[in-house]
């Protein structure tokens, strides 16, 4: 793959010489790891349910158990899957890079299990869980009864800590990630639709800027013509080629 893959010079000489690379990542790096993107025509989980019945407040409120074992679901296949050869990719990226952040619209927290250190979470992290009133982490909850567990400080009811729709994303992860795409000289946008915000909006506020975008996706997204280069293909696949092709350096 590394030599047949057609890299542009032109690209990795700006790699090369880039003083602080992002990378945003979705759904899709994770996807060779065996967990489902979102939007996929047929195996998308929005596909399959809708996300205003399991990813909204309201739909917390209407139906607590059923959006907690939903998450419960899903976490137990998060924890069943490994980092693939595209985690470990960017992970090795962060060791070679001048400077280097990782912004992840992802929950499933394998860029961490796979070496990366600053990784910026804009959705949160299914493997967490929180007061639902008072937003405090609860590291130990009891999954074995028929109900949602609940805080033990106040007795509201736990949930998962992702950002659901309808909601804000942590101010402190947002405001890091558009101050990283506004100092960086590139910016990877690696297996995301692009299609929620305010993520979603990091690649054009890096263009902007003065930094090239670069998408590393199987497949047309609106970010497509908004990039300097495309390469098309799983994130599994060209990050291994690429990094070899870059071929710097470790510091
Ligand atoms: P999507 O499901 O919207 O998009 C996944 C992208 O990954 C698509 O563009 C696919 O073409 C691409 N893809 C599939 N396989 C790939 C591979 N092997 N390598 C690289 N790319 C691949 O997922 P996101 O863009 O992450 O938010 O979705 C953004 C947000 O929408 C999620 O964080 C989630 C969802 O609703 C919340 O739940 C709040």
């Amino acid at each position: 793959m590394s030599a047949a893959f057609p890299f542009d010079p032109i690209l990795l000489d700006a790699l090369r010489n880039a003083r602080f690379i992002v990378a945003l990542t979705g759904a899709g790096i994770s996807a060779e790891s065996g967990l489902a993107t979102f939007r996929d025509a047929q195996a998308g989980l929005w596909a399959r349910f809708d996300p205003r019945e399991f990813a909204t407040p309201s739909a917390f409120a209407r139906h607590p158990k059923r959006v907690w074992d939903w998450y419960a679901w899903r976490r137990e296949q998060v924890a069943s899957a490994r980092p693939n050869a595209g985690h470990f990719a960017l992970a090795d990226l962060e060791r070679r890079a001048h400077a280097f952040a990782l912004v992840t619209q992802n929950v499933d927290g394998l860029h961490q299990r796979a070496g990366s250190r600053n990784v910026i979470e804009l959705h949160g992290n299914i493997g967490r869980v929180r007061c639902s009133s008072e937003g405090t982490r609860v590291e130990l909850w009891d999954e074995s009864g028929e109900d949602v567990p609940r805080c033990p400080r106040c007795g509201a009811l736990l949930r998962p800590d992702v950002v659901w729709f309808d909601e804000m994303l942590p101010a402190e992860a947002l405001a890091a990630a558009q101050d990283a795409a506004r100092r960086c000289d590139a910016l990877l946008a690696i297996g995301t639709s692009a299609e929620v915000y305010p993520a979603a909006a990091l690649p054009a506020s890096a263009r902007a800027a003065g930094a090239i975008v670069v998408e590393i996706n199987p497949n047309e997204t609106s970010l497509s013509r908004r990039a300097h280069h495309v390469l098309r293909g799983p994130a599994g696949e060209i990050l291994p080629a690429l990094l070899a092709r870059l071929a710097l350096p470790a510091s």
